[in-house]
Formats: C-alpha cells, sequence, structure tokens
C-alpha cells in the first residue's frame, strides 16, 4: 500500500481520541461556529484524514500557494483551496490564537475545536481566475461569491467528532478502515474510481478494463457529499451502485461512499481526487473523459477540455504516486455488441451514445432505454426517482389582476383536473394566505411528491421577479408552468364587486403580464371553459396527461 500524502494519514479523531474528554469539557467555555454543508463536508475529511496532510483550514500563506502554485507553502501538491469561511460581522468576533468550537447547526453537536492562526480577505477574483478559470457560471464561482463570506479562517483542528449520518452508515468508510480491509483482504493494488453519477455499463467496462490491466482490485468510490447542483440525488445513485456492484466477478470490486464536496475543478479537482484515493489506500485511480468537469456554460462552451484532467494528473505524476489509469472516451459498438475506448477502434466502425440529457429525456417520456445502454435493474431504480410525465407532480401558476377571472379559472381547472388526473393528487394554493417563502418550499414539495398544484392569487398580485423567484425555486423540483390572465384592467374594474381595485394600489398600476409565460388567456375576449380547454391541451402536449 501506498504512504498517504505527506507521509502520514492525518486520522485527527485517532489522533486525539485520548484527549476528548478534555476537548469537550473546554467547548463549553468558547464561542462557536456553526459550519455550512460545505464546510462540514471539508471537516470529515479533514477529521478522517482524507484529506492527509492537511490538519486544518488553510492559512493565508498555505491558501495563496495552493490557488497560485497549487502546492501548500511547505512544497506539497494540493490544487484546492479549503478554507473555512465567514461574513465579515462573523470574523469580528474573532482574532488570531482564539480557540473557538465548530459545529453541526442540524444536532449542535460540536465536532472539533480550531485554534486561529490567522483571519484573512481572500482575493475572490484571483481564486476565481486561477483555481477555478474565471468563468462566473463556474459551479464553484457562484458559490465563492454567492454563498462564501467575505473572510477566510486558517488553523489546525483537534478533533471531538465526525458529523453523524444516518443514512448508508455501513458503506462510509474512513480512510484508517478502507486501508485494514485492503490489508486483511491482501488487496494490494486497487484501482479507485470516481463517479458523481448513476454507473452504466460504459463505467462497468471501463473500470473491469482498469482492474484487468493493473491485475488490480477494484474500489467503487462515489461521491456522496455535495455535486454538480442539480445531479441525480445520492439516495437514488448508492440504490444503483449496491445493484451494479453485483455485476463484477465475485470478490473483485468494493463499494464504498465518498463524502466529499466537489468543487467541479476539472483539472485541479482530479489531482485532487488523485490525492484523497491514495489517502483511503488505493494504488491506481481513473480518470476518464471529462473528469469533475461541470460541462458547458450557458453560451455552449466547455468550462474545460474532455482530456485536460488526463494532462495535469500526468504533470504531477511522480510526486503523486498513485498510478493513474486514463482512459479515452469509452463508447458502445453495436455490431460487436461490445465498449471500447475510442482509441482503440477503427475508423469508420459505428458507435452508439445515450448523453446525460438523451437518458433524461428518455426517463421523462417513459420511452425504452436499451439493454445495450444499462442493467434493466437499473433502470428500474431510474424509473422510480424519476418517473415519466404522467406520474410527475406540476405546478400551475395563474397570473392575472383581481375580478380577471383568475379565481373562477382556478376552481374550474381543480374540477377538471379531478375529473381525469388518475392517481395525481390535485391541489389549489391560495397565494393571497400563505408567506411567499413558505407558499415556493411548500409547492416545490408537493411537486415532488407528485401532486399537480395550481396557485392562485385572487386578491394580491405578484411581481415579475416574485413570480421568476417562485419559478427557480419550485423548478428545483418540477416543473413550473406559467400561465398569464390577460383580461384588460377596464374589464377586471367592471368586475370589482368585492371593492379591490377600488382604491389607488401600487401593484395593480406596477403589473405587467409576465412575457414569458408558457399559456396566455384573456377572459375579456374567451370563455373560461375556452382558458380550461388551452391549459388542459398544453398539458396534454407535455406528457402531464394521457389520455
Ligand atoms: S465526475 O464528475 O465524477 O468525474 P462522472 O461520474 O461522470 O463524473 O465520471 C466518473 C469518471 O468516469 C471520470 O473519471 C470520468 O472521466 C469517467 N467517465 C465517465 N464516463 C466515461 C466514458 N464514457 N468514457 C470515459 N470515461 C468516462
Ligand atoms: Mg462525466
Amino acid at each position: 500500500m501506498l504512504t498517504p500524502h505527506g507521509g502520514i494519514l492525518q486520522d485527527l479523531i485517532e489522533r486525539d481520541a485520548s484527549i476528548k474528554s478534555e476537548l469537550l469539557a473546554e467547548t463549553a467555555t468558547l464561542k462557536s461556529i456553526n459550519l455550512t454543508d460545505r464546510q462540514l463536508c471539508d471537516l470529515e475529511l479533514i477529521l478522517n484524514g482524507g484529506f492527509s496532510p492537511l490538519t486544518g483550514f488553510l492559512n493565508q500563506a498555505d491558501y495563496e500557494s495552493v490557488v497560485e502554485h497549487m502546492r501548500l507553502a511547505s512544497g506539497q501538491i494540493w490544487p484546492i483551496p479549503i478554507t473555512l469561511d465567514l461574513f465579515k460581522h462573523e470574523a469580528a468576533e474573532y482574532q488570531a490564537g482564539e480557540r473557538v468550537v465548530l459545529r453541526d447547526p442540524r444536532d449542535d453537536a460540536p465536532l472539533a475545536i480550531l485554534t486561529i492562526e490567522d483571519l484573512y480577505v481572500p482575493d475572490k477574483a484571483v481564486e476565481s481566475e486561477k483555481a477555478f478559470r474565471g468563468d462566473p457560471e463556474h459551479p464553484a464561482i457562484r458559490y465563492l461569491y454567492d454563498t462564501a463570506g467575505d473572510v477566510y479562517v486558517g488553523g489546525d483542528l483537534q478533533a471531538i467528532a465526525l458529523p453523524k449520518h444516518y443514512d448508508y452508515t455501513e458503506l462510509r468508510k474512513t480512510p484508517s478502515q478502507l486501508r485494514s480491509e485492503f490489508g486483511y483482504r491482501h488487496w494490494d493494488k486497487v484501482v479507485a474510481f470516481q463517479t458523481r453519477n448513476p454507473m452504466h455499463r460504459a463505467h462497468r467496462e471501463l473500470t473491469v478494463r482498469a482492474a484487468r490491466d493493473k491485475l488490480a482490485s477494484l474500489l467503487i468510490h462515489p461521491v456522496v457529499g455535495l455535486t454538480k447542483p442539480g445531479d441525480i440525488d445520492h439516495h437514488t445513485r448508492v440504490k444503483v451502485y449496491q445493484e451494479i456492484i453485483k455485476k463484477y466477478p465475485n470478490g473483485m470490486a468494493k463499494l464504498s461512499l465518498l463524502p466529499l464536496a466537489m468543487r467541479m475543478a476539472g483539472d485541479r479537482e482530479a489531482v485532487w481526487h488523485a490525492i484523497i484515493r491514495k489517502n483511503y489506500g488505493a494504488t491506481h485511480f481513473i480518470v476518464g473523459r471529462d473528469h469533475a468537469g461541470p460541462g458547458s456554460n450557458s453560451k455552449g462552451v466547455n468550462f474545460y477540455g474532455p482530456y485536460d484532467a488526463q494532462v495535469l494528473v500526468e504533470r504531477f505524476s511522480n510526486e503523486l504516486e498513485i498510478e493513474v489509469v486514463p482512459f479515452r472516451m469509452v463508447t458502445y459498438l453495436p455490431d460487436e455488441d461490445r465498449y471500447a475506448p475510442i482509441d482503440e477502434v477503427e475508423d469508420g466502425t459505428r458507435t452508439l451514445n445515450i448523453s446525460g440529457t438523451e437518458l433524461r429525456k428518455r426517463l421523462r417520456d417513459g420511452s425504452a432505454i436499451p439493454e445495450w445502454f444499462s442493467y434493466p435493474e437499473i433502470v428500474k431504480i431510474l424509473r422510480t426517482s424519476h418517473p415519466p410525465r404522467p406520474s410527475q407532480g406540476f405546478a400551475l401558476y395563474l397570473s392575472g389582476l383581481p375580478n380577471s377571472g383568475v379565481d373562477a379559472l382556478s376552481y374550474a381547472l381543480q374540477a377538471t383536473f379531478n375529473q381525469f388526473s388518475g392517481s395525481r393528487h390535485i391541489t389549489l394554493l391560495d397565494a393571497d394566505n400563505i408567506s411567499k417563502d413558505s407558499l415556493a418550499f411548500a409547492t416545490g414539495e408537493l411537486v415532488r411528491s407528485g401532486a399537480g398544484v395550481i396557485i392562485v392569487n385572487t386578491k394580491q398580485v405578484a411581481s415579475l421577479e416574485e413570480i421568476a423567484n417562485y419559478k427557480k425555486v419550485v423548478s428545483k423540483s418540477g416543473s413550473f408552468i406559467l400561465v398569464s390572465v390577460e383580461t384588460s384592467k377596464e374589464d377586471c374594474i367592471k368586475n370589482d364587486r368585492k371593492g379591490y381595485l377600488s382604491v389607488e394600489r401600487s401593484d395593480v398600476e406596477a403589473y405587467s403580464f409576465p412575457k414569458e409565460a408558457d399559456i396566455k388567456v384573456n377572459f375579456s375576449k374567451e370563455s373560461i371553459n375556452v382558458g380550461i380547454q388551452k391549459i388542459v391541451l398544453y398539458l396534454e402536449e407535455q406528457g402531464f396527461f394521457k389520455f
């Protein structure tokens, strides 16, 4: 087995076990920092030795050296800044030399004591440019500007406990545990495979090839911390991994879950992944096509070249020690019914692929996913968590002025949908009665669980900005459909029996019909029945109703 990065495994939990009760007693005298989701992931890997040689969050000298040179100040390779960010007002409470408790905010458990070495203001523009290549749409750069605080706190940690997990606990092995397991299994050579996606036949093929070439065993080591926003959730993926692990020759592959917070930093991230796997006891590491790349930005420009990661790990190969196993794109050859890396395929040979986007489309519309692409057991798991449109929920937001007919439309739609929606629960929410944040959250949860939700404002009107915000939240859980009720203001005033429009109202003055509405109706010109017909036909066309 290789020695860990930097020479020894920094298993801080084991190192500090003997002083745990003193540390716990001391926590009563210290101020506390509640960690964010990303910081919790980073902390877990610092405490368990996955980030060896790190023993804490980077101080300014290490941080600047990592950003600039991909090395710690000591000269050791370390490509990703691991920093504890605070907002200015939080940081103002602390000074260098002070000790502070780091806590898991979910259960308030004390996890570690940090001895603050320095507090410093990072140059985020430099970090963006050097560490993540500068595109403002890069997920790590978005995080840096939208989520992270403006002050970093550096310093070493003393360990109290790892963050608690309640799912797949038996699959979450620490570096010490995997190293000892590889030891007693006599696995002298272990190829590790990183992934943040469901695994299909191409991935099995690639990993088996790597194991065969290197005469090694396999560690399937998927990330279950934080991956790219929008990725398939880890619960679905773990079920997939548990299924695919059965498809390897008996005893050849082991599954273990990695609580890493990915940065999607392509080539730099590949070097980081290799170091982490060395710490977990692997001797080899697979880097294939577009490793840890976030795909392309909104203009369709790729953040990284498909093999950039291979170039960078190759450049550091002497110092990394763990041997990288590179792969060109692995593709299906239908005429031979087998998979092969594209550089081993003769010109003119037919190849087939199903992209992630195409796979999601087939899940959505329920169309066939061929056996050459994946195993039926795995497709079944994906179809359960990603049901086709007729079983999916949706949110139908009715936007319009008071008295425009939105209220009549809303209850007419509810009755109509209930008449033919099958097992889908239909619910009607009056946005007037619920706070905006709760409404968006609750709608998302309902849509995720398969309900059809009609949302209507009868007395108030939402601004375009509020609608956009609402759409953003709900779209994370499912489909958001915007209906604009464009009844003329004069007619709304004519219908104003309840006096909603009898006074000057700034929200009504400012209201304009949303241009990007999916469906437009106008009850100055058409009946409620015509409105319903337009909406039902739209939903049918989108696949939500099957007749
Ligand atoms: S990653 O973000 O974790 O890298 P993913 O789960 O898609 O994403 O890929 C895991 C690993 O498999 C990476 O090393 C990637 O390069 C490799 N890989 C995935 N699919 C292919 C393929 N068809 N051909 C070659 N390599 C692949
Ligand atoms: Mg990929």
